[in-house]
């Protein structure tokens, strides 16, 4: 695996095996790499002849300060797991190569930023969208994977792709879990192992409520998992919102969409988690 520091060094290589006719697959992470970043890298080392990893806490997409100073960082660690799942180039910038000057550029995504995460995180997908967006630029992969424990992400980096017509192809890749079936995240590392026990109860009531589907109305299913979570004294509710999986617009009946997703996010202390259960799929 090549490490990877400025974006000159990474074109040269890229279009070299770009002109022998490579396929190139990116995975963009911000590090502290856990099975959910493999899963994205082993399925793109997979369906591409090079996967270039991306490794870059991106300060533009933190709304709150003290979440970038204390988001887990495993540099050395990260390399080795990426090693291991046979990733071919780690691309390590530092901030002054990410953003030499500042990034003014505004995006509109529309209904898609003025939901869940872009209503409490002020500005978080701008940030997305500005790194993304030069990651796209300098790799220009084929395809780019994406995980859909981030399901509104997934949804902006598509309008984005879409709206620029960039001709990426966006993979998206189920969550994983940890075996007590807490979504596996970064941010887990900052837990004590009793917020961790308590953490895992998120995934419990969202797959609990999965089995009301059939015989309960969406704002019936929303208030059963608001009242799960707020009877845990570990746990605070941000948001629980079932939505439309395209739209993410709200829905009143299970038949108003094809694709139907309840979002989560529950503060465990002061450790801001997030995830999602698929309550219907298009396909
Ligand atoms: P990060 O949180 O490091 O996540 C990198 C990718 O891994 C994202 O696509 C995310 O959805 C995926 N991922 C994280 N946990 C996962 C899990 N448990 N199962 C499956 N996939 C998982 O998301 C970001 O970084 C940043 O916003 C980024 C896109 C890199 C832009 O800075």
């Amino acid at each position: 695996m090549q490490v990877i520091k400025t974006k000159n060094q990474l074109s040269l290589i890229l279009t070299e095996e770009r002109s022998k006719g490579c396929n190139i697959g990116l995975v963009p992470t911000m590090g502290a790499l856990h099975q959910g970043h493999i899963s994205l890298i082993e399925r793109c080392v997979q369906e591409n002849d090079i996967c270039v990893c991306s490794l870059f806490v991106n300060p533009s997409q933190f709304n709150d300060k003290n979440d970038l100073i204390k988001y887990p960082r495993q540099p050395e660690k990260d390399a080795q797991l990426l090693r291991e799942a046979g990733c071919s180039i780690l691309f390590m910038p530092d901030e002054q190569e990410m953003y030499p000057e500042q990034d003014t550029r505004v995006f509109n995504f529309g209904q898609l930023e003025e939901v869940m995460e872009g209503v409490y995180r002020k500005g978080h997908f701008n940030g997305v969208a500005q790194i993304v967006s030069k990651l796209f630029d300098i790799v220009q992969p084929n395809k780019a994977y994406f995980g859909q424990k981030d399901f509104q992400q997934l949804a902006v980096v598509r309008k984005m792709v879409e709206q620029l017509s960039m001709g990426i192809e966006i993979i998206s890749c189920p969550i994983v879990r940890e075996k007590s079936g807490l979504a596996m995240s970064s941010r887990n590392a900052l837990l004590t192992l009793e917020q961790k026990e308590k953490a895992a109860l998120i995934s419990k009531y969202l797959i609990e409520s999965f089995t009301f589907v059939s015989t309960k109305t969406p704002a019936e299913v929303t208030g059963f998992v608001k009242k799960s979570i707020n009877a845990e004294p570990m746990l605070r509710l941000e948001y629980f919102e079932i939505v439309d999986g395209t739209t993410l617009q709200g829905i009143h009946d299970w038949t108003d969409a094809s694709c139907v997703v309840g979002c989560i996010a529950v503060y465990c202390g002061s450790v801001r988690l997030i995830d999602n259960i698929v309550y219907k799929n298009a396909d």
